[in-house]
């Protein structure tokens, strides 16, 4: 199959491309979506299949406009506020959907849908020169690290979608924010992401519900029960700016005679870059804003890479860094590197 890589200039024939039940991934200003009509069933059962994603697991629906209610029922009566100082934004909703509006597939069997609408000019005026909400999950097969670079998507799907609408790298660099709004409690987080708690604090948040679920707890947001955002080689997160514990894991992999590549800040990166065989920089460490712009496109350079372990800086868990954490505790499956091992 050809996969056509195309520029705002030419974006009708993306839009043809999707009318004829072609999938075709779009820029966003978080991270890349994998596009198809969210009423065309035969299209997402196709976008669940090249993704490798479980069936449990629902889709975003990424929409043109703040008015929602030709999609979902009963909304509570702060959304249009809501909308207004989030949307076009990083802020996916899950509201009660209405009933025989989207394919079946889109929600995997739920009543909720999830709703987002990106910021980006290119895909806003792909979805309405489509004239129906596109489905988008990231752009990446499930489980690996998602896509914050159009070269990103074809590494994953070149010869297997139709289409890439070409754009910049994502400004943003990890997924955005998922809130429930259908919790008679308040809006509960799902998936933290740019917009953060303090960001929503005019509204009635519910902060006792926790993002990271037990193990038998039936997932809110099904993704968040799978392997996410790994390259292949395990990760160990170290938690200090000061070299000792680095050199400890430096030694210690050395010794194993493992190919190491260091994932951190600058200085860090500096520090270190002599006695290891790979490094990513993700700019200066009061700075989590860059190192979420570019997590994914450095844990894909490991991905790719020969080094046979990644030492990853953590960041403070406030602001954006919290999401990132969230990332990057994922993609190590919570593997801190201590000063025993
Ligand atoms: O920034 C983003 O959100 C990107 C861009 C492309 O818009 N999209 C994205 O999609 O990250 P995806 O499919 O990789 O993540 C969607 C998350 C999953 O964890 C899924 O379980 C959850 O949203 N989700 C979707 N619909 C849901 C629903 N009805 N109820 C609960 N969770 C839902
Ligand atoms: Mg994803």
């Amino acid at each position: 199959m050809k996969t056509e890589l195309i520029t705002s200039d030419y974006i009708q024939e993306a839009v043809e491309l999707l009318q004829h039940g072609r999938i075709v991934a779009f820029p966003t200003e978080t991270v890349y979506g994998l596009g198809a009509v969210a009423n065309d069933e035969h299209a997402i059962k196709r976008v669940y299949e090249v993704k490798g994603r479980p069936s449990d697991n629902p889709l975003i629906v990424h929409v043109s406009s703040r008015d929602i209610s030709a999609y979902v029922n009963r909304v509570p009566e702060y959304t249009p506020a809501l909308l207004e100082k989030f949307w076009p934004g990083p802020l996916t909703i899950i509201c009660e959907a209405k009933a025989d509006i989207f394919a079946p597939s889109v929600t995997a069997g739920r009543k909720t849908v999830a709703l987002r609408m990106p910021n980006h000019a290119t895909t806003l005026d792909l979805i309405e020169r489509v004239g129906f909400p596109l489905v988008g999950p990231s752009a990446n097969k499930s489980g690996k690290p998602s896509p914050s670079r159009a070269a990103h998507v074809l590494d994953d799907f070149f010869g297997q979608i139709e289409g890439v609408v070409y754009g910049e790298n994502s400004g943003i660099g990890i997924e955005s924010t998922v809130i429930d709004l259908t919790d008679p409690s308040g809006i509960v987080i799902l998936r933290p992401g740019a917009i953060t708690e303090a960001d929503l604090k005019d509204f009635p948040l519910n902060i006792s519900q926790s993002i990271e679920l037990s193990e038998n707890e039936p997932p809110r947001a099904p993704g968040m029960k799978y392997k996410h955002y790994a390259p292949r080689q395990p990760i160990y997160l170290i938690d200090s700016q000061s070299p000792d514990l680095w050199n400890k894991a430096i030694r210690k992999f050395k010794q194993e005679h493992y190919k190491i590549g260091i994932l951190a800040d600058d200085n860090l990166v500096e520090c270190f870059e002599r006695d290891v065989d790979k490094t990513y920089q993700l700019g200066a460490i009061e700075d989590a804003q860059s190192a979420a712009k570019y997590l994914y496109d450095g844990l894909r350079f490991f991905d790719k890479s020969d080094v046979d372990v990644i030492l990853a800086q953590v960041y403070e868990k406030k602001g954006i860094g919290i999401a990132l954490m969230n990332r990057l505790e994922k993609a190590s499956n919570h593997t801190y590197f201590n000063q025993k091992d």
